[in-house]
């Protein structure tokens, strides 16, 4: 029986890894559009190659292992209230914002690929676990082209403001870290209503208790340089669809996807501070540089020891479904 039950949980992962690269494919499609300049549209252009032979590698699994067409449509239909969708939903509008949510997105096929790997292995299907390699493989490369280009995207999101608003601009990316670190704070304070104990409730307290302090952080600058309450107010409204608060009330599951999401958030975090970091330099302002350098120190230290824990999320994701002691 759990060699059954370990079967079916590994059509499960292949199916959320499906659904991720068919929702993957409408944002690489619109993303040359916004991506600000030749080069950063190619890069999309060639990701959305990747994404389809991605789906086609996992839709060829999941046939290998019998899961017929109208069985994967219906529950592919039923993943959508995931919040891989939340991706779609927040309308990218700058070669900036494109770039937080795609390094986002990417990490967060990183997790689940990572996840798919571990349970292909327990499962003892070889087959599925090299796909899941490849993959992991082609999105974390992407991943990283994406982190390579933040001067560039930078350099398009800023182009067509004029040098006085520069200080305007370290305003406004400052009270996107500010809505962003609100978000983070209510994912945090979730998280160990998930995972009641272990290493990935204690980073996550841990964690929580740094994003309060960076928001505070953020918060002192935002006064400094006259940024009012209202500003912040209005950015937390623009980042509104992406209300992972939200999607933790709807959809409480198991720890390896709490992982998958934190590790997909820190990302989300990282785009956002590497960009007005070079903002902050760009405007002379030392001080801001200086801090969001220290915050991203923390942010990248999170998302590692949260990829550490892939293996014991998995595992823990397994023992909650009944199929691992
Ligand atoms: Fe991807
Ligand atoms: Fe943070
Ligand atoms: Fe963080």
């Amino acid at each position: 029986m759990p060699s059954d039950d370990i079967q079916e949980q590994l059509n499960k992962y292949l199916t959320d890894a499906h659904s991720i690269e068919v929702q993957a494919l409408p944002q690489m499609k619109a993303a040359p559009k916004l991506a600000g300049d030749q080069g950063l549209a190619r890069m999309y252009e060639e990701h959305e190659r990747e994404t389809e032979e991605h789906k086609r590698l996992v839709e060829e699994r999941l046939e290998a292992r019998g899961a017929s067409p109208a069985k994967l449509k219906d529950i592919a239909g039923a993943v959508t209230a995931v919040p891989f969708v939340l991706f779609a939903k927040s309308q990218p509008d700058t070669p900036g914002k494109l770039a937080s949510h795609a390094l986002s997105y990417e990490h967060m096929e990183h997790a689940a690929y990572e996840l798919l790997l571990r349970v292909a292995e327990r499962a003892g299907d070889s087959e599925t676990a090299e796909v899941a390699r490849r993959i992991r493989d082609q999105e974390l490369a992407m991943a990283e082209r994406i982190e390579a280009s933040f001067d560039r995207t930078v350099e398009a999101s800023l182009r067509d403001q004029s040098p006085d608003d520069m200080n305007e601009q370290v305003v406004k990316y400052l009270s996107d870290a500010h809505a962003i670190e609100g978000q983070s704070i209510q994912l945090l304070e979730r998280g160990p209503q998930i995972v009641k104990e272990g290493e990935l409730a204690k980073l996550f307290r841990e964690h929580l208790d740094e994003s309060r302090a960076q928001q505070q952080a953020v918060e002192a600058r935002l006064e400094a340089l006259g940024g009012s309450p209202n500003r912040f107010k209005d950015a937390a409204m623009r980042l509104g669809a992406l209300n992972w608060g939200a999607f933790f009330q709807a959809q409480p599951d198991t720890p390896g996807k709490l992982a998958a999401f934190a590790h997909a958030f820190e990302f989300l975090e990282i785009a956002g501070y590497e960009q007005l970091r070079r903002v902050a330099e760009r405007a002379g302002d030392g001080e801001t540089a200086a801090i969001v350098g220290r915050i991203l120190e923390q942010e990248r230290t999170a998302a590692s020891r949260i990829e550490s824990e892939f293996d014991r999320a998995a595992a823990a994701a397994l023992a909650s479904q009944g199929v691992l002691r």
